[in-house]
C-alpha cells in the first residue's frame, strides 16, 4: 500500500494566512494540519508517500523534507496548476504503479487516524473505499447517495440540490482501476478533473465502491471559523506536558502543554491550551481552546478560543476571543493621542470590534 497526499491548490478561503504559506501548513494545536495526515499514514504502516505540490511547494518541502523524521519515504510530484484531485492521480501514475493506495487530502484531518480503513480495504474485494460523514451544507462537498441497504448508488460533486447530507471525506482508498477512471473523465464546470467523477465512473463500469460512514470527528479546514473549531477538536485530545518554566505566581488549570524554553510569569492558563517553544506569557490570562505557537509574546492581556501563529505579540489587550492571528502580527495598546484605532492590516484581513 502506498499513499498519495494532496498538498497543492491555492487556499483562497483561508486568506490572509495563506498569502504567505500553504493552507496545509496552517497549525492546529501548533502542528501543521498536513502532519496529522502524514502521521496517520505512518501509523497505518505505510512508508512510501508521494506529496503532490503546487505553487507553495517550497514551504511544503521545507516543512516535511524527505519524511524520515516521520518514518516515511517522501517523494514530491509537482503539479503545474490545481487541475483537480483526479489530475493528481494522473500525474502520480509512475509512482503508484499498480499498487493499492490511500489518497489523502492534505487539508483534511480524520481524528483517530486511518488504520481501520486501510485494514478494511485490504480485507475487501472492492476497487475503492470512500469515507462519508453527515454535514450541514452538503452543497459545498462531494455528496453520496446510498440505497436502503446502505450501498452506494451515486456520487456528485458540489450539487446545487444535494441527494443526501453525506459528504465525501478527503481520504479515499483505491486499487489500480482508478487509473482507467481518471483517464476516462472530462473536466467539470470548474475546469477540474474531479475524483468524485472518477469514482462515479467506477460505479457505472461495474466496479465495487464500498462506503464507510464515519462516526469520528472529521476536519476540513475551510474558512477561518472552521479552523478555530478544528483547533478546538484537536485540543480536546491534548496531553498535558510542561517543559518550559512556570513561576510560583502562575496557575495552570486543566490540560496545559508548555513547550521547551517557554515562560509563564504571573499568569493563569486554563486548558486545554498549548503554548509553543520559546513563548512568553506575562501578567496575562490564556483561556480554554487556545493554541499559542512558538515565540509568541502575550503581555498584560486576556485571550481565549484563539490561535496565534509563531511570533505573534499581544500587549495590553482585554479581551481577545475567537481570533486567528498570523505570524509575527502585533496587537498592542497605545496611549498616543488622538485615541483611535491604528491598523496596518494585510489584504483580506477581517477585524470585528465590539458593538
Ligand atoms: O474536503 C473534502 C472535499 O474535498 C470533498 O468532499 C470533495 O468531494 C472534494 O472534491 C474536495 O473538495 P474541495 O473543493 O474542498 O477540494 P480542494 O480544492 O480544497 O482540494 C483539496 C486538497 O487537495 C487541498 O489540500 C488542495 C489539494 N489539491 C487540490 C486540487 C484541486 C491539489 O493538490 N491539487 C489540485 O489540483
Amino acid at each position: 500500500m502506498k499513499a498519495l497526499v494532496l498538498s497543492g491548490g491555492s487556499g483562497t478561503r483561508l486568506r490572509p494566512i495563506t498569502f504567505t504559506s500553504a493552507k496545509q501548513l496552517v497549525p492546529l494545536a501548533n502542528k501543521p494540519i498536513l502532519f496529522y495526515g502524514l502521521e496517520a499514514i505512518a501509523d497505518a504502516g505505510i512508508t512510501e508517500v508521494a506529496i503532490v505540490v503546487g505553487e507553495t511547494h517550497e514551504a511544503i518541502r521545507a516543512a516535511v523534507g524527505d519524511g524520515a523524521a516521520l518514518g516515511l519515504k517522501v517523494t514530491y510530484l509537482q503539479q503545474d496548476a490545481p487541475r483537480g484531485l483526479a489530475h493528481a492521480v494522473l500525474i502520480a501514475r509512475d509512482f503508484l504503479g499498480d499498487d493499492p493506495f490511500v489518497m489523502y487530502l492534505g487539508d483534511n484531518l480524520v481524528m483517530g487516524g486511518i488504520t481501520e480503513f486501510v485494514t478494511r480495504f485490504e480485507d475487501l474485494t472492492a476497487s475503492a473505499l470512500v469515507l462519508l460523514t453527515p454535514v450541514d451544507e452538503p452543497q459545498h462537498f462531494g455528496v453520496a447517495e446510498l440505497d436502503a441497504d446502505g450501498n452506494l448508488v451515486r456520487l456528485v460533486e458540489k450539487p446545487k440540490d444535494p441527494p443526501s447530507n453525506l459528504a465525501l471525506v478527503g481520504v479515499y482508498l483505491f486499487d489500480a482501476s482508478i487509473h482507467e477512471a481518471v483517464r476516462a473523465i472530462e473536466p467539470s464546470w470548474r475546469d477540474e478533473l474531479e475524483i468524485t467523477d472518477a469514482i462515479q465512473w467506477l460505479l457505472e463500469h461495474g466496479h465495487t465502491v464500498a462506503p464507510h460512514v464515519l462516526t469520528r470527528p472529521w476536519i476540513d479546514t475551510g474558512k477561518w471559523q472552521d479552523l478555530l473549531e478544528a483547533n478546538r477538536i484537536v485540543l480536546e485530545a491534548l496531553a498535558p506536558n510542561v517543559e518550559g518554566t512556570v513561576d510560583a505566581e502562575s496557575r495552570l488549570v486543566g490540560r496545559v502543554s508548555v513547550g521547551p524554553g517557554a515562560e509563564i510569569i504571573r499568569s493563569t492558563i486554563r486548558g486545554p491550551v498549548v503554548i509553543g517553544p520559546g513563548a512568553r506569557i506575562v501578567d496575562s490570562y490564556v483561556g480554554p481552546f487556545s493554541s499559542i505557537d512558538a515565540d509568541c509574546e502575550i503581555v498584560d492581556s486576556e485571550i481565549e478560543n484563539s490561535v496565534l501563529l509563531a511570533g505573534a505579540q499581544i500587549t495590553g489587550v482585554r479581551r481577545i476571543d475567537e481570533s486567528l492571528i498570523g505570524r509575527r502580527a502585533r496587537v498592542t495598546r497605545s496611549d498616543v493621542t488622538p485615541r483611535a484605532l491604528r491598523l496596518n492590516l494585510g489584504d483580506q484581513s477581517d477585524v470585528q470590534l465590539p458593538g
